[in-house]
């Protein structure tokens, strides 16, 4: 019986998992940038989450920054890269203006930060410029990209513009692929210290980086995060090493009081006054004030294209099928023909044919309506946005340690959120943003900025990193927003449950295993204990496809056709990915070639890099569900009643989402492991794995012994509290007797 469950997994290409939640579309984590090491998706950062791959939205976001210059020049942007050179293009840059002011401050400065608009230059020339102004002559000069695929292109595009192969004087380093030589002088790539680092102190040494360029330091991504702390101790340390954080406008001031008050250059930029209307109320309902004003402003304003903000597909599809409904009353009662007016949704989970339509010309000379989440906010950019309305409103990922769960709300944005959004409207003339809020909540209500990812994530990934670079407290790191405590703690408790942190808080060996993989600590250690049970082949899928985020496309005008066709996986069935075999049974190709990518690279890097062996089970299940046990026993659940379960250690209610292959068997498992806990209408398990009661035992000693499984979730939640206060205590003492033996030497 336990088979035939464990059989209704969900199964592509021989994967077993099941996903499960109503909202899976838009809640699937981005776990991507995990997967691909430290170089994480704007888009994760922006903690929208509703991110799918990468590769589509970066050239978006390249031609629609070369488009909006070129149009200001009245030429369009193909014309341009056809007629003129590679130089002459260069010279048109707005950094190009300044290029003698900044190379002056450099060399005066140790620590620069500098500010500029997309599309200004700065990744791509202030590259060649350290390197003309003969920085390259004492080490490398690096550049660290905090997204994998931009790092491949702007490490192309500055090999195209200095005429040299990529991977030769140019190239770029991003977790399992190294492209660069020993003549390389110009290194994109993600952040150093996973490509060339094992411990803070290798970068004194003058052999590495002389040069670092910290770009998108604003994304204020989790590595971003961490790098500055290490990036500080290094300039204390190392005199001759230079360091140049690039930034929006937003966070300037913050990152130059960071490291004490250091110039902040600004590169002049070209953007057109916008004007800003606040709504004088509150408005109750936000997506109704929206379609108002879309309508107000189609009507009595001077043609041109409108940009929505929303927070996520829901609302995204709400609103355009309530603007199509005006426009069909307005038809409908006007004598004569209305303006068309063309409705686009985008979000990251719609298939990109459908996102490529925002970049393109309306039918008949149209104006485009755009509803988009805020991954139009610095992502990607529409050219011709003349007005942009705001509901001020975002959805934001916040980690709850005290559950470990993380939950994606609907939360106010920031001013400077705000701010960037207003801009949207001034590219390519002066714009004009509406504010469905008020300039009272904008001015006392609106924190200044976003909360930092660092503030409102698991820390597990950034505690075995700096473990590993032997940073040896981690509440006296020298954060620029240090994490909450709390936070901090759990993750190592977390780490230590899984093994990888000793009683002292010390990486274990199996812990230094781990920080090899660029993959979240269970996945890691799921990993590990498949070579260990000798099914690595079949945790290698599970592995990569819960590094991707969900491949389930479910559009809500066709909810019941998708949800069919999802439940034909719920049986072993192989197929071959095609993208109208996809479209059929409702996939994300995209999502599913990113984790057979993923697949590939990981596999390399075992096989490589690891030297662990490619071993297989067959088909025999039990072993790969106890591989998946291993690494997710702290996320155990118990049968209580039809669809609900508790969490058997700290009894914390989870459910089973009805549209689970678990679900309605007639049999549902008495214990399951879940990979997250995400909290929606309640608290719902996401890829359920059923497991046997021993399992737990044998795996988490720590936790759970046979008959504990059904001590009182008291008992469980004060024995776990003696335990990380052990844990605490003797790490403390380690401390101070290391402390001691530092002064006595
Ligand atoms: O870093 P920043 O956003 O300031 O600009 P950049 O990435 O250095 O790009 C400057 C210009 O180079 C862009 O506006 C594009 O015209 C061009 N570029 C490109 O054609 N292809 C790339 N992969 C990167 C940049
Ligand atoms: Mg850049």
């Amino acid at each position: 019986v336990v088979f035939g469950i464990v059989v209704a997994f969900l199964i592509t290409f021989g994967v077993l998992l099941g996903y499960h939640s109503q909202r899976f579309w838009e809640l699937a984590g981005s776990k991507l940038g995990d997967i691909l090491g430290v170089e994480k998706s704007a888009e994760q950062i922006d903690a929208d989450k509703e991110h799918v791959g990468e590769e589509g939205e970066v050239d978006f976001k390249e031609h629609a920054k070369f488009s909006s210059h070129m149009k200001q020049k009245g030429e369009a942007a193909s014309e341009f890269s056809k007629t003129k050179s590679l130089t002459e293009q260069r010279q048109y840059l707005p950094i190009f203006s300044v290029r003698e002011e900044l190379l002056q401050v450099v060399r005066e400065n140790q620590v620069v930060v500098v500010v500029g608009e997309t599309g200004s230059g700065k990744t791509t020339q202030m590259t060649q410029y350290l390197h003309e102004d003969g920085h390259s002559t004492y080490g490398m000069i690096g550049c660290t990209q905090p997204r994998r695929v931009a790092a491949m292109s702007v490490a192309k595009r500055v090999s195209e513009e200095m005429e040299c192969e990529l991977g030769d004087k140019v190239g770029y380093a991003i977790r399992f692929e190294d492209v660069t030589g020993p003549n390389t002088i110009i290194k994109m790539g993600g952040v150093l210290f996973h490509t060339s680092l094992s411990t803070v102190d290798e970068l004194k040494s003058p052999a590495v980086e002389h040069v670092v360029i910290m770009d998108e330091a604003h994304e204020r991504s989790l590595n971003t995060d961490v790098l500055f702390g290490i990036l500080k101790q290094v300039v204390a340390r190392r005199r001759d090493f230079k360091l140049i954080v690039t930034s929006a406008t937003l966070n300037a001031q913050k990152f130059s009081n960071f490291f004490g008050s250091v110039p902040v250059f600004r590169i002049p930029g070209r953007t057109f006054p916008v004007n800003i209307l606040y709504s004088k109320t509150p408005s109750e309902d936000y997506v109704d004030a929206a379609v108002k004003q879309v309508m107000s402003i189609h009507i009595s304003c001077p043609p041109g294209d409108i940009l929505i903000f929303m927070t996520g597909q829901d609302e995204i599809e709400c609103t355009c099928f309530a603007i199509a409904e005006r426009m069909e009353q307005l038809e409908a009662n006007a004598r004569k023909a209305a303006a068309p007016l063309s409705i686009l949704p985008i979000y990251s989970q719609l298939p990109s044919d459908l996102q490529a339509k925002i970049f393109q010309k309306a039918e008949g000379g149209a104006c485009k309506c755009v509803v988009a989440t805020n991954m139009a906010e610095t992502s990607l950019t529409v050219d011709g946005i003349l007005y942009v309305i705001d509901t001020g409103y975002g959805k934001i990922k916040f980690y709850n340690p005290r559950m470990g769960m993380d939950a994606l709300q609907v939360f106010p944005v920031s001013r400077a959120a705000a701010d960037q959004r207003a801009g949207r409207a001034g590219r390519t003339g002066p714009g004009t943003c509406y504010r469905l809020f008020t300039e009272s909540a904008y001015q006392n209500e609106m924190l200044p900025n976003p909360v930092p990812e660092i503030q409102r994530t698991n820390l597990g990934n950034v505690v075995l990193l700096l473990k590993s670079l032997n940073v040896e407290n981690l509440l006296d790191f020298d954060f620029m927003d240090p994490p909450p405590q709390e936070n901090i703690l759990n993750s190592m408790y977390q780490l230590w449950v899984l093994g990888a942190l000793d009683n002292v808080g010390r990486l274990t060996s199996l812990g230094r295993k781990m920080v090899e993989f660029p993959l979240d600590p269970p996945l890691a250690k799921m990993l590990l204990s498949g070579d260990e049970l000798h099914c690595v082949n079949e945790v290698l899928t599970i592995v990569s496809m819960l590094s991707v985020p969900s491949v389930f496309f479910r559009p809500k005008d066709r909810a019941e056709e998708s949800d069919a066709a999802r439940e034909k996986f719920f049986v072993p069935e192989k197929n071959q990915y095609r993208g109208d075999w996809c479209n059929d049974h409702f996939l994300h190709v995209k999502g599913l070639r990113k984790a057979r990518e993923v697949r590939s690279q990981l596999l390399r890097h075992i096989l490589k890099m690891q030297k662990m062996p490619l071993s297989t089970c067959g088909s025999d299940w039990d072993v790969v569900r106890k591989a998946i046990c291993s690494a997710y026993f702290h996320n155990a659940a118990r049968l209580k009643g039809v669809g609900e379960y508790v969490n058997c250690r700290t009894g914390m209610p989870c459910h089973l989402h009805p549209s689970s292959s678990l679900y309605g068997l007639g049999h549902t498992p008495d214990y399951v492991v879940y990979h997250e806990l995400v909290l929606t209408a309640k608290e719902y398990m996401q890829c359920v794995t059923a497991v046997e009661p021993q399992w737990l035992a044998e795996l988490g000693p720590m936790f759970f012994s046979v008959k504990d499984s059904h001590t009182s979730r008291l008992e469980q939640r004060r024995k776990q509290k003696v335990e990380m206060t052990v844990m605490e205590k003797e790490m403390e003492e380690v401390r101070r007797s290391q402390a001691e033996t530092a002064r006595k030497s």
